[in-house]
C-alpha cells in the first residue's frame, strides 16, 4: 500500500523504532526494494534524490507514476520521498505528483538562508499534507565545498522551532557515499540533540556507518535511517559479476536481474536492522 511518510516516521518513532529509507536510481532498485520490504514484513520508505531524477531528464511524473504503481500494489507499506531537494519547485512537482514528503536540502546555505528557505517550504509542505524534512550542519560526502559541520543541539531546537519542519536530518559523523563502512558516529552529540529537538532525527550517509553503530543510532533517537550506497555497490557488483562470468551476454535482462536480487538482498538486510517488529 501506498503509505504517508508522516505516518511511517511517526509510528517508528511512537514505538522506539527506525523506519528505513533507500535510494531508488532506477526501476530495478525500487522493485528489490519493494520485494524486500514484502519478503520481512517491514514499512519502506522509497527516496529519489534531486540527482537522480536529474539522471532521467528531470522527468518527476514518469518516475512518480511507477513508484505509486509500485507502492499501491505492495503487500507493504511503501511511503515516497524527495532526497536533497535544493529548490523548493521541485518539492512542489514530487507532491503534486504523489510524494507524501520531501528533504529541502539548504545545509550548505548559511544559517539565515536555510532557516528562510525550510520555513517557506515547509509551510508550503502542511498547507499540502507533506511531511518535510531539513538539514542543519552538513553531512559530508556531497562535494568538495561540503564543510562537515556538525549539528549544535541548541542552534539545532531553534532551527526547528523556528521552520516548523517535521524531520531533522544531523551531522554526527556519517559521510555520504562512502564505501567502506568505517565511520564513527559522535553519539553522546546525538544524545544531546535528541534531548533539544522534539522532532523526529534522520540518519543520512548511512552506508558509511557499521551495523551496530547504526543499531546504536537508532536507539539513541535516529528515526529514519537513509542508505544508499550499500545498495549501489550490491547491485553494480552482482552485475559486474555476470557480465564478467558470460562476456557474450546482450540481454540486460540477463545482468540486471541479479542486480535487482543483490539490491533486494541489501535492502532485506537494513530493513531489519533499522525496523524492530513487523510492519509498524
Ligand atoms: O540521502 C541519502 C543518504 O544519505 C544515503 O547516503 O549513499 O552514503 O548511504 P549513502
Ligand atoms: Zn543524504
Amino acid at each position: 500500500t501506498l503509505a504517508a511518510t508522516a505516518d511511517l516516521v511517526g509510528a517508528a518513532r511512537a514505538n522506539g523504532t527506525g523506519v528505513a529509507a533507500l535510494n531508488v536510481i532506477q526501476l530495478e532498485h525500487a522493485q528489490g526494494i519493494v520485494a524486500a520490504a514484502e519478503q520481512v514484513g517491514r514499512p519502506v520508505i522509497l527516496q529519489v534524490s534531486e540527482n537522480a531524477l536529474r539522471y532521467h531528464g528531470g522527468d518527476v511524473a514518469t518516475i512518480a507514476a511507477a513508484l505509486r504503481s509500485l507502492a499501491s500494489r505492495s503487500a507493504a507499506p511503501v511511503a515516497l520521498h524527495l532526497d536533497h531537494a535544493t529548490g523548493f519547485a521541485l518539492c512542489r512537482e514530487a507532491v503534486e505528483e504523489g510524494f507524501g514528503s520531501f528533504m529541502i536540502d539548504a545545509s550548505a546555505e548559511p544559517y539565515d538562508r536555510n532557516l528562510a528557505l525550510t520555513a517557506e517550504a515547509a509551510a508550503w509542505g502542511h498547507e499540502h499534507g507533506a511531511w518535510v524534512e531539513a538539514e542543519l550542519g552538513e553531512v559530508g560526502g556531497k562535494g568538495a565545498h561540503v564543510s562537515g559541520a556538525r549539528t549544535d543541539p541548541a542552534e539545532a531546537a531553534a532551527f526547528v522551532r523556528d521552520t516548523g519542519v517535521d524531520g531533522l536530518a544531523v551531522a554526527i559523523g556519517s559521510s555520504h557515499a562512502m564505501v567502506d563502512r568505517t565511520a564513527t558516529l559522535d553519539l553522546p552529540l546525538l544524545a544531546g540533540i535528541r534531548e533539544a529537538v522534539p522532532v523526529p532525527l534522520v540518519l543520512h550517509g548511512s552506508s558509511g556507518v557499521p551495523d551496530d553503530t547504526i543499531a546504536a543510532a537508532v536507539a539513541a533517537g535516529i528515526t529514519k535511517v537513509n542508505v544508499s550506497t550499500q545498495l549501489n555497490a550490491a547491485m553494480t557488483g552482482a552485475i559486474r559479476e555476470a557480465l564478467a562470468a558470460a562476456p557474450e551476454l546482450v540481454d540486460p535482462r540477463k545482468y540486471l536481474a541479479p542486480g535487482r536480487d543483490a539490491v533486494r538482498e541489501r535492502a532485506a538486510h537494513f530493513l531489519t536492522l533499522i525496523s524492530k517488529g513487523p510492519l509498524t
